[in-house]
C-alpha cells in the first residue's frame, strides 16, 4: 500500500511537471540556478529592462483584437480583450501591461468572456523609452481582460501614408513595425519577447482597402469588403504581431508561398522574389519542416524603415529590393530563416538579440549557398565581415559584445552589425571547427528542442555545452565560447571567407588606382552587384575629383538603380565632395525611408558645416515622408525636436 502510495505520487508528480511544461509557453527561464537544478518546475522569468509587465505574477496568453482603422484620424480604435492566467499564489496581483501615448477609455474583466463588469486602472509616468506601464486591478478569479483604448496619430509603431506616399497614389496606407519595442504602441500588451501570446484579430477598413495581417487569414482574392478575420494558431512575441492595409494585390509565387503589393507593384515584386518557394524548400532540408503554413511577403511602399521584418507568415520588405535582376534576395533568405531562428526560436530578452539575428545571418547565407551556390555566399560573407570590421572600429567596448549591456538604452541602440555578422561568423566558426553534419544536425536539434519558446543566451550556452562541446571536447572548449558571447572584438579564430572573385576585382581596382589602368577599361561586364559593392567599398575613403568623375563616366554611377550601390556611391561623393552627384543625392534622400541608407547619408552630411546645410534643407523636405524611426534617428542627428 505504502509503495502504491507513493507511486501515485510520483505520477502525480511527474503529471504535475509536464502540465507545467506545457502550460509554459512563455517559457520558464532556466536561469543558471535553474538548470542546475533541472527537477524544479518554478517558473521564472530573465530579466527584462525593457517592460514594465509582470508575467511573473499574472501572464497574457492570448490577445484578441476588435479595430476600426481610421486613416481620417489615423488612428486604430477599438479593443483588446486579453486571456490571463496567474502565475504565482498572489491572488490580488494586478495585471500590469505596457504602453505608449495610448488613450485607454475603460477596462473591464470577465471570468467567462461573455459578462464583463468595469475595473479600475491607472497609467503610470511616461518613459521616453519604456512608455508608459498600464496597472490593471484583476479580481483574483478573473480570466479575461477587456481594454477599450484608440491609439495615437504619432504611434511610434505605425506609419499613416497619404495616397501620394504610395505607388497607386489614390488610397492611403497604413502599417505596424512592432520590433523591437514599438507593439505597445498600438496594443496595450506584455511587451517583452518572454511572453508569448496566440491571436486572433477583426478589423474593419475602408470598404476600398485590405487589410493583412501576420496571421492566417490574408485574402488571395481581389475581394474586399473592409472586414478582415485573422487567427495566429501559435503562441508568438508581441513584436510579432503586425498590420498593413492599403490597395494591395495577392500574386502566387509558389504553392505556399506568394507575394502581396500595390497593383503597380506585382508585376515587378513577383518577378524579383521568384526563388521564394525554392528558399523554404532547401531551408526545410536542412533545418526541419517550416511550422507556419504559409510564407509570403508584402512589399510595402520606400517608407518602410527597415530592410525586411520576419512578421510570421507574412515577411514585410522594402521596395529597395526590387533591383530587377533577383541580386538583392539575400534578405529574403534572411527573413524566411528567421522562421525558425527568432520566430520558432525567440529571444527571451533585447540583449539576447544575438541569438535571433546571428543564427538568422548564419542560415541566410546557408540558404543562399543552397540555391545560388558557395561564390555567391562567399561573397556575401566577405561584405558582411569587412562592413563589421569597419564598424568595431568606431565601437566602444560595451558594443562589441554579443551578450550587450541594454539597460537605460533603446534596445534599437542594439541594432549594429554586431548580433548579425559578429553572430553568424561565430556560428560559422563552430561549423568550420565540429564539421557541417554535426553542426547541422545540432541547429536542427536546437530548433526542435526550443520550439516556440523564448530563450536567453545562458539557456543556448548551456544547451550548446550539452549538446555539441561535451561531445567534441578536443575540438571547442567553453572558454572559447564565451570569448566570442561575452567578450569585445573579433576573436583571432574568426572565419575569413574567401572569394575568388572578390580577389580579382581587387586586382583590377589597385591597378586602376595605381594608375595602369583606365576606369572604362576595368572588365566590370560579368560583375555582380556584390562584385560591385566590394569595389565601391574597398576603394580608399579619399579619391580626388577626377577620379571620381572618371568612374562615373566609365559606370554611370550617379543613376544606377540598384538601391545599395547608390546608397554606396553617394555615401562617397559626400565623403570627397563629389557635387554633381548632389541631385541624385536629394532624390534618394526624399524617395527612400529605409533607416539603413538614409542613417549613414545624413551623418556623413552632418560632418561639415555646409554639408549641414544642406542635410537640413534635404530633410525638411524628406521628413513628413519618413515613418517616426527614422524620424527619431534623423532627428538625432540634426539635432531637431520630435515636434519640429
Ligand atoms: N528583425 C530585423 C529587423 C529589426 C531588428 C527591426 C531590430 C527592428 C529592430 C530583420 O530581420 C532584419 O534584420 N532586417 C535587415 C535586413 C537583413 C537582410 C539584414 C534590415 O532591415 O536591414
Ligand atoms: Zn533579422
Amino acid at each position: 500500500m505504502k509503495t502504491k502510495l507513493k507511486n501515485l505520487m510520483i505520477l502525480f508528480s511527474l503529471a504535475l511537471i509536464i502540465v507545467a511544461g506545457l502550460a509554459n509557453t512563455g517559457n520558464a527561464q532556466k536561469t543558471k540556478q535553474n538548470n542546475m537544478r533541472k527537477s524544479e518546475t518554478v517558473r521564472t522569468f530573465a530579466e527584462d529592462v525593457h517592460s514594465y509587465s509582470n508575467p511573473q505574477a499574472v501572464k497574457v496568453r492570448h490577445v484578441d483584437l476588435d479595430w476600426n482603422v481610421l486613416f481620417d484620424k489615423k488612428v486604430l480604435q477599438g479593443t483588446a480583450t486579453l486571456s490571463v492566467e496567474r502565475t504565482s499564489n498572489e491572488q490580488n496581483a494586478p495585471l500590469i501591461l505596457d504602453t505608449r501615448d495610448l488613450n485607454i477609455e475603460k477596462i473591464e474583466t470577465s471570468n467567462n468572456n461573455a459578462k464583463f463588469t468595469p475595473t479600475k486602472f491607472s497609467v503610470g509616468a511616461a518613459d521616453k523609452i519604456l512608455g508608459a506601464p498600464l496597472t490593471v486591478e484583476l479580481p483574483a478569479n478573473a480570466k479575461f481582460v477587456r481594454i477599450y483604448y484608440s491609439t495615437s496619430p504619432n504611434a511610434s509603431g505605425l506609419q499613416w501614408l497619404a495616397p501620394e506616399q504610395t505607388a497607386g497614389k489614390k488610397t492611403p496606407f497604413m502599417f505596424s513595425q512592432a520590433q523591437a519595442i514599438h507593439a505597445r504602441s498600438f496594443i496595450p500588451l506584455q511587451d517583452s519577447p518572454q511572453v508569448r501570446v496566440t491571436y486572433t484579430a477583426r478589423v474593419r477598413t475602408p470598404k476600398n482597402l485590405l487589410a493583412v495581417m501576420s496571421a492566417e487569414g490574408n485574402s488571395q482574392t481581389s475581394a474586399r469588403n473592409g472586414d478582415y478575420k485573422f487567427k495566429m494558431p501559435h503562441a508568438i512575441p508581441a513584436y510579432l504581431i503586425a498590420i498593413a492595409v492599403g490597395d494591395l494585390q495577392f500574386r502566387a509565387l509558389g504553392k505556399r508561398t506568394g507575394v502581396y503589393t500595390e497593383p503597380s507593384m506585382i508585376e515587378k515584386s513577383a518577378f524579383e522574389l521568384a526563388d521564394t518557394e525554392k528558399m523554404v524548400v532547401e531551408t526545410e532540408k536542412i533545418y526541419g519542416a517550416y511550422r507556419w503554413g504559409r510564407y509570403d511577403l508584402l512589399v510595402l511602399p520606400p517608407s518602410f524603415p527597415f530592410g525586411g521584418m520576419e512578421n510570421p507568415m507574412l515577411t514585410f520588405a522594402t521596395p529597395t529590393i526590387l533591383a530587377g535582376d533577383r541580386s538583392l534576395v539575400s534578405l529574403v533568405a534572411h527573413e524566411l530563416a528567421h522562421s525558425w531562428s527568432g520566430n520558432l526560436v525567440t529571444n527571451a530578452t533585447w540583449r539576447d538579440f544575438w541569438l535571433n539575428e546571428g543564427f538568422t545571418t548564419y542560415l541566410e547565407r546557408r540558404i543562399i549557398e543552397a540555391v545560388y551556390g558557395k561564390p555567391r555566399r562567399e561573397m556575401e560573407a566577405t561584405l558582411g565581415r569587412r562592413s563589421l570590421e569597419d564598424e568595431l572600429k568606431g565601437f566602444e567596448a560595451r558594443d562589441q559584445i554579443l551578450h550587450v549591456e541594454l539597460k537605460g538604452r533603446d534596445p534599437d541602440d542594439g541594432f549594429t552589425g554586431v548580433p548579425y555578422e559578429k553572430g553568424a561568423l561565430f556560428l560559422r566558426h563552430l561549423e568550420e571547427t565540429v564539421g557541417r553534419e554535426k553542426f547541422d544536425k545540432f541547429v536542427r536539434g536546437y530548433f526542435d528542442a526550443h520550439a516556440f519558446q523564448s530563450i536567453t543566451t545562458e539557456t543556448f550556452v548551456a544547451y550548446l555545452q550539452k549538446n555539441l562541446l561535451n561531445q567534441n571536447p578536443n575540438l571547442i572548449a567553453l572558454t572559447d565560447v564565451e570569448e566570442w558571447i561575452y567578450k569585445a572584438g573579433l576573436p583571432k579564430n574568426a572565419p575569413v571567407p574567401q572569394s575568388d572573385a572578390f580577389a580579382k576585382v581587387e586586382a583590377q581596382s589597385q591597378n586602376w588606382l595605381g594608375g595602369k589602368l583606365a576606369a572604362k577599361d576595368i572588365k566590370t561586364q560579368t560583375w555582380t552587384t556584390q562584385e560591385w559593392l566590394h569595389f565601391l567599398t574597398n576603394l580608399p575613403q579619399n579619391l580626388s575629383a577626377e577620379k571620381m568623375a572618371e568612374l562615373d563616366k566609365a559606370f554611370n554611377l550617379t543613376t544606377r538603380g540598384n538601391s545599395e550601390i547608390a546608397f554606396q556611391w553617394l555615401l562617397m561623393s559626400i565623403k570627397n565632395n563629389y557635387t554633381a552627384a548632389n541631385p541624385r543625392l536629394e532624390e534618394f534622400l526624399t524617395s527612400i525611408g529605409r533607416r539603413k541608407f538614409v542613417k549613414p547619408l545624413f551623418e556623413e552630411l552632418a560632418k561639415t558645416p555646409e554639408g549641414t546645410k544642406r542635410a537640413n534643407a534635404i530633410y525638411t523636405k524628406a521628413r513628413p515622408g519618413y515613418h517616426p524611426i527614422t524620424v527619431s534617428s534623423i532627428d538625432a542627428i540634426l539635432k531637431r525636436q520630435a515636434n519640429d
